[in-house]
C-alpha cells in the first residue's frame, strides 16, 4: 500500500470511530443533561483517536483490504476510546494532575464542575463495557474482549497509582520502575487496542505474540514521546499545558535519563516495532504507519 493509500484508510477509520462514538454516547437532550453534555465534551471534542485506529489497523492485518468488514471493529474501537477519554478526565482532576487544558478545550472539571467530571469518567467507563458487550462477535470473542479491556483499564489505574507514588521522587526512581509505570498507565490500553483488533479478527496465537511485541514497544514509545513533548512542545500545539511534568516533579524519561537518551530509546523502540511487524509484510503497513506516528507526533 502506498503511503497516501494508508493515510486515506486511516482517515476513513478515524471517521468510523467518531461515528461509532457519537452513536453510543447519551443524548444531552435527555436528563441528566449536564452529565451527558460533559461526557460528550470529554469524548467528541478532539483527540487523535490513536487507540481506535490501532483496532482497525490490526483488523486490516487479517482482512483483505477489499473484503475488510470494518463494522466488526467499530464496537471495540469505540470502547477503548471511551476508557481512554475517562482516563483523561480523571487524570486532569485537581486531585491528580490538576490540568485546565485538554485537546485544546477547558478540561471537564473546568468546563462543568468537579463532581460532574468524576461522574462523567465513571459513566464513560461503564459505557465502554456496555458497548463492547453488544459487539457483533461470537459470545466467546465478546467475553475475551471484555476481559482484555477490563484488565487494561485496571492496569491503567495501577499505572496512575504508581505515577502518583513516583511524583516528587524522580531522583530515587530507577529506570525499570519508570518503564513499568509507563507500560501500565499508557501501554496497557494501547496493547489492549491491538489485542481487541486481533480478537475481533480471529488472529491465531503466533500472530498475537508478534502483535504484543509491536504493541508493547508502541506503548512505551507513546509515553516517552508524551514526556518529551511536555518538555519541548508548546501548549497551543499540544492542546494541553506544556511544562507540567517538571513543574509537578513527575517521574518522566527526560527527567530520569535526559532528552538525548530518551530520543535514542525511541529509535530503538521504532526498530523493535519494525521487526515485530516484518513477518506480516504489506498487511501491516497501517500498523507501521501508526507506530511512526506515535514516535514522530507533535501533539
Ligand atoms: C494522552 O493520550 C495521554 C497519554 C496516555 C499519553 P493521547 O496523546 O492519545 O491523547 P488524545 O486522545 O490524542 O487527546
Ligand atoms: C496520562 O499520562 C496517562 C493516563 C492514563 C491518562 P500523562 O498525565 O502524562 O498524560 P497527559 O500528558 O496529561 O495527557
Ligand atoms: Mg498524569
Ligand atoms: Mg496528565
Ligand atoms: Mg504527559
Amino acid at each position: 500500500m502506498s503511503s497516501s493509500a494508508v493515510d486515506a484508510s486511516i482517515e476513513v477509520w478515524r471517521l468510523r470511530a467518531d461515528a461509532a462514538l457519537t452513536r453510543v454516547l447519551p443524548d444531552p437532550g435527555i436528563t441528566p443533561h449536564r452529565l451527558h453534555a460533559a461526557m460528550r465534551h470529554a469524548v467528541l471534542l478532539g483527540g487523535k483517536r490513536m487507540r481506535p485506529l490501532l483496532v482497525y489497523a490490526t483488523g486490516a492485518v487479517f482482512n483483505d483490504a477489499a473484503r475488510a468488514d470494518a463494522a466488526l471493529f467499530d464496537a471495540p474501537a469505540a470502547a477503548v476510546e471511551l476508557i481512554h477519554a475517562y482516563s483523561l478526565v480523571h487524570d486532569d482532576l485537581p486531585a491528580m494532575d490538576d490540568d485546565a487544558l485538554r485537546r485544546g478545550q477547558p478540561t471537564v472539571h473546568v468546563a462543568y464542575d468537579e463532581a460532574t467530571a468524576i461522574l462523567a469518567g465513571d459513566a464513560l467507563q461503564s459505557l465502554a463495557f456496555a458497548t463492547l458487550a453488544d459487539a457483533p462477535a461470537s459470545a466467546d470473542a465478546r467475553v475475551a474482549m471484555l476481559r482484555e479491556l477490563a484488565a487494561a483499564a485496571s492496569g491503567m489505574c495501577g499505572g496512575q497509582a504508581l505515577d502518583i507514588d513516583a511524583t516528587g521522587a524522580a531522583d530515587t526512581t530507577v529506570l525499570a520502575d519508570l518503564e513499568r509505570l509507563h507500560a501500565m498507565k499508557t501501554g496497557a490500553l494501547l496493547r489492549a487496542s491491538v489485542r481487541l483488533g486481533a480478537i475481533a479478527a480471529g488472529a491465531d496465537a503466533e500472530a498475537r505474540a508478534l502483535l504484543d511485541r509491536y504493541a508493547d514497544a508502541l506503548g512505551l514509545a507513546f509515553q516517552i514521546r508524551d514526556d518529551l513533548l511536555d518538555v519541548e512542545g508548546d501548549s497551543a500545539t499540544l492542546g494541553k499545558t506544556a511544562g507540567k511534568d517538571a513543574a509537578q516533579a513527575k517521574a518522566t524519561f527526560p527527567a530520569l535519563i535526559g532528552i538525548e537518551a530518551s530520543r535514542e530509546r525511541l529509535a530503538t523502540l521504532a526498530r523493535t516495532m519494525q521487526d515485530a511487524l516484518e513477518p506480516f509484510g504489506e498487511r501491516a503497513t497501517a500498523l507501521a504507519a501508526l507506530g511512526r506516528r506515535a514516535i514522530e507526533r507533535t501533539h
